[in-house]
Formats: structure tokens, sequence, C-alpha cells
């Protein structure tokens, strides 16, 4: 079996499961209850929180758990129209974000938010030149991600940064879920931004938990409110064992990243190399800087994308459709849509993520198995 949907998401790290199970097991308290439980599972929640913030170089009074990265844009997008409200209503978002920002915002229309998208050029990559028209007096955030998750470019965030310095009221967001453990922190997290989404699952940690970083005084309302936990900004009992887990898989992808990414940086350059002899392919994440190495999103024109993906399981090869999202719901990918690719060969997209797991020899095999389904296919593509 071949796993290359790691941006879907990724197999937790054995390390990381084991911290769920010792915490779930061993530290079963409440953190809010006053008895010795509470504290030890009060002080184990403070360690992850402190030891998360240490690996972003932030504050740990800056850092509130979240069950993921829907929630976290969510509650960005939704938290900041609520806190902004008397100074604004109107957001800009690129026109490539992940569906938890765009229909987060969308959701919000009804209710008097103006939304401007931010376009991208024909890479995917977002046309900073556009952003200053797009600013108003009521502009109150910025939505930009950092990597893609459907084509894995990397967005212009320093670019955006130096505009959005000269306009010191607009909250800026980046949505950093596919580029934790693939780029440096400093990459996505520059100065001027005010908040971080993050996911565990996309990091070999666990599903359902993931955490926010919101710069100390910038605006944002909670979207939970009841018993007061993370500070009054997002009530519910912790998922102690999940954040501990986190913290653990956040570390273990931190310290092995720049091994992971020389590896997959070969092993990208080598399929590049090798599906330059197809000629009807098109590559969509070149092997540029623009780009990061673990995604690779091809496509054969006039084949859809979930027959190749169903013609590549066949042979226990597990890829997607350009974004898990969309699969099955079989709409328009919309990163390529927004490229201005064509609706019959954005289509016939399907991506290939890669985890630490995976391993040359698995390249090689997914190349055969491949070049049959190419030729399977071949026909139908003339
Ligand atoms: C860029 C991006 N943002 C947000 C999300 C949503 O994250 P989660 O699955 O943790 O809700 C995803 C998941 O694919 C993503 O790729």
């Amino acid at each position: 079996m071949i796993y290359f949907d790691n941006s879907a998401t990724t197999q937790i790290y054995p390390e990381s499961l084991k911290a769920y199970l010792d915490t779930s097991t061993k530290v079963f308290g409440n953190p809010s209850s006053l008895h010795r439980l509470g504290s030890q599972a009060h002080r184990l929640l403070e360690m992850a929180r402190g030891q998360i913030a240490d690996l972003f170089t932030v504050q740990p009074n800056e850092i509130f758990f979240t069950s993921g990265g829907t929630e976290g844009n969510n509650w960005i997008i939704k938290g900041t129209a609520l806190a902004k409200r008397q100074f604004g209503n109107h957001i800009i978002i690129s026109d490539i974000e992940h569906a938890s920002v765009r229909k987060a915002a969308e959701s919000l229309q009804d209710l008097g938010l103006e939304i401007d998208y931010l376009p991208v050029d024909s890479l995917g990559i977002v046309q900073t030149e556009a952003l200053e028209s797009l600013i108003k007096p009521t502009t109150i955030l910025v939505s930009v991600m950092a990597v893609n998750n459907e084509i894995g470019s990397i967005q212009p965030l320093e670019a955006i940064s130096e505009i959005l310095i000269n306009y010191p009221k607009i909250q800026f967001h980046v949505d950093a879920v596919q580029a934790v453990g693939k780029l440096s922190v400093n990459e996505y997290l520059k100065p001027r931004v005010d908040f971080l989404t993050v996911s565990a699952h996309k990091f070999h940690g666990p599903r359902g938990v993931g955490f926010i970083y919101a710069k100390s005084g910038k605006k944002l309302q909670p979207l939970l409110d009841g018993g007061g936990q993370e500070s009054a900004q997002r009530s519910t009992t912790e998922n102690l064992a999940g954040i501990v887990a986190m913290a653990k898989a956040l570390r273990l992808s931190f310290e092995r990243q720049a091994v992971f990414m020389d590896k997959v940086t070969k092993h990208k350059e080598l399929l590049i190399t090798a599906l330059t002899d197809f000629d009807k392919v098109k590559i969509f994440s070149p092997d540029t800087s623009d780009f990061i190495p673990t995604i690779l999103t091809l496509g054969l024109p006039s084949v859809r994308g979930e027959v190749l993906v169903h013609a590549l399981e066949e042979r226990e090869i597990f890829v997607s459709t350009t974004s898990a999202c969309y699969s099955k719901r079989g709409k328009m990918p919309s990163t390529l849509g927004a490229m201005g690719v064509r609706q019959e060969i954005a289509e016939g997209a399907i991506r290939l993520s890669f985890g630490e797991q995976n391993t040359i020899a698995e390249v090689e095999q997914f190349m055969l198995a491949f070049r049959q389904a190419y030729i399977q296919f071949e026909k139908v593509t003339k």
C-alpha cells in the first residue's frame, strides 16, 4: 500500500499516539477541577502550551487550542467580523483559500459582511499588487493562506506584510495548516501576522485538535462561550490528550523537517522528470522554490480525476483529487479554477502528497502504476 495523500491527513507518529494514550489513561482529570487531579491536568496543559509557544517563538498566552483547522479559520474570520464590527465590515481573502475560510466569510454576507477576493496568477500565487487597490477604510481583515492545499503554491506573505505595515488597524490572518512542518516558522509567522491557524493531523499529530496563534492585543470575539476555559476565549473542557500529543508531534516534525524536506525534494524532482515522458500530463506543482516539495498535482486532460484516483487505488496507491474536501462533492476544484485552468483539465487533476514515511521505492512503484494507467487512458485523452 502506498499512501500519497498526506495533505488530506497524515499517519499519527507512534510517539504522538503514545503521548495521547498515556495522557488519556494517566492524566484524566479536568484541568478546571480544583483537586489534585485537576491541577495535574492543568499543569500538563500549560506545559504543552509553553512547548508550542517556544517552537513558534511566541508567548504562551497567544496560543489557543481548537479542534483543528476548520474551527481555527471560522473563529478568526467570524470572531474578527464580530469584534471589529464598529470599525468596518469589509474583509479581503485570497481567491484560493480553503473552504473553511471562504465559506466562513461567505456565511456572514447576509449579515452585511463585504468580501473582496485577491486574485492569483496562472501558477496559483496571490497577486500582491492587487491588494492595495482592494483596501477600503472599512477593511478589518486580510486572510491569505501560507501554502495552498490543492497545488502547494507558497504565498507571498512577506510582500503582503510589507503592504499591511501601512495599515496597522487591519488584522492579518494566515492559514498555516499546510505549511507547518514543511516551511520554517519565520516563513509564515511574519512579524506583521496577527493570527495563524494550525491543525495537528497535518503533521502526524491526532485528528480533531489544533490551535490558533492570536497576537496579544488583537481583537477576536469568542465563538464558544461557557465555562471560561482558554482565558474565556474558547469554552469547553480541553482535549488534553490531543493537545499533549499535538505538542509532541509538532516538536518531532520540526526536528525532522530538514531531513524530510531534503528527501521529498529529491522524490518530487524524480517524479517530475519521469512525468515529462508523458506528453499529455500537465504539472500544476513545478519543482521550483514557489512550491512546497510535498505536493505534486498533475492532470490528464479528458480523464476525470476521480477515475485516475480509482485506477491507482486498484494498484494499491492512494492519492486524491485536488482537495479531499471537494472530492466527494465533485465540484470544480477551486484553486485550478482561480488560476484560469480550463474545466476539463482541472477536472482531470490529481494530487500526490508525500509524508515522512514515503520511500523512493514507492515513488518508483507509483511511476510503474501511472504508466499502466496512462496507457489505459491514452486513447480517451486523444
Ligand atoms: C489549508 C487548509 N486549511 C484548513 C483545513 C481544515 O483543517 P481541519 O481538517 O483540521 O479542519 C485544511 C484541511 O485540509 C487545509 O488544507
